[in-house]
């Protein structure tokens, strides 16, 4: 496929995944900055020491192998790289429903991850079949309808939700009628309205995905025994990273008095 096609692709679908497009030595240079690491789950983030050269890393393999333009065609030029996580789970097995799943907004639910168009990098460090715990994703489910935007333009004159890029009118049902958690939704509602792929592979497969489309981790239909060792990295545009994340993040680092809000 050419570079113009898998633009073009990506964009529609919210999601695009490549067999090989790491070495083996390349992948442990990228796993190498969490060996050692014993937690489930570990990050490092923006504003972090060790986090820009574990960025830039990623970064330059990116560039190089012209994966870059997909993030710069999804965001505008400037979008923020702003964490690296490293996350090693053990298979689990659902014995639950999906109405409970979704009751409780459990990560094996579908769900959008509530901050608008954000994409996430995912890289498999370990072997993943369809029955394990890999991620189903409803393609082009990323975007709000013509009335939703149509609906937040105004809001926004009247200074509401400002980077507001949600379905708002689901939302707002889910919310205050249905009594739900409003960026979660029956699987039932999901097959019927979306294509839904199951992302897995052998280790390096790698994806990008939006995760204000609809997804969740797979469900094994079996006991399955095993781990599945991922690293994800987050991506934003700059203008929502300024205007959602950055200042929690000075917070964090002790340096909230030198940041001015800009929307
Ligand atoms: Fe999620």
């Amino acid at each position: 496929m050419n570079i113009l096609n898998a633009q073009q692709q990506f964009k529609n679908n919210g999601l695009i995944s490549f067999e090989n497009l790491f070495t083996e030595e390349e992948l442990k240079n990228l796993a190498s900055d969490f060996s050692g690491i014993k937690q489930e789950n570990f990050s490092v983030r923006w504003g972090d020491k060790s986090f820009e050269p574990l960025k830039e890393k990623l970064l330059n393999y990116l560039k190089k192998k012209n994966i870059y333009n997909l993030f710069e065609e999804y965001f505008g030029k400037d979008f923020v790289c702003y964490v690296a996580q490293y996350t090693q789970i053990k298979f689990e097995n659902n014995s639950i429903s999906d109405e409970e799943l979704v009751n409780k907004g459990a990560e094996t639910a579908f769900h959008h991850d509530n901050i608008g168009n954000r994409l996430k990098f995912n890289i498999l460090l370990t072997d993943i079949n369809e029955d394990a715990n890999g991620l189903d994703y409803a393609l082009n489910s990323q975007y709000p309808s013509k009335l939703d935007k149509t609906l937040v333009k105004i809001l926004n004159f009247f200074g509401l939700f400002k980077n507001y890029e949600k379905d708002l009118l689901r939302n707002l049902k889910r919310k205050y009628i249905d009594r739900k958690k409003n960026n979660f939704c029956e699987e039932n509602k999901i097959l019927k309205k979306y294509k839904v792929i199951k992302m897995y592979g052998k280790r390096g497969f790698s994806y990008i995905f939006d995760t204000n489309g609809f997804h969740r981790r797979a469900i094994p239909k079996k006991n399955l025994e095993g781990e599945r060792k991922l690293l994800t990295y987050y991506f934003l545009s700059k203008k929502k990273f300024d205007f959602f994340i950055k200042e929690a993040y000075l917070k964090r680092l002790g340096k909230s008095d030198n940041v001015q809000k800009k929307n």
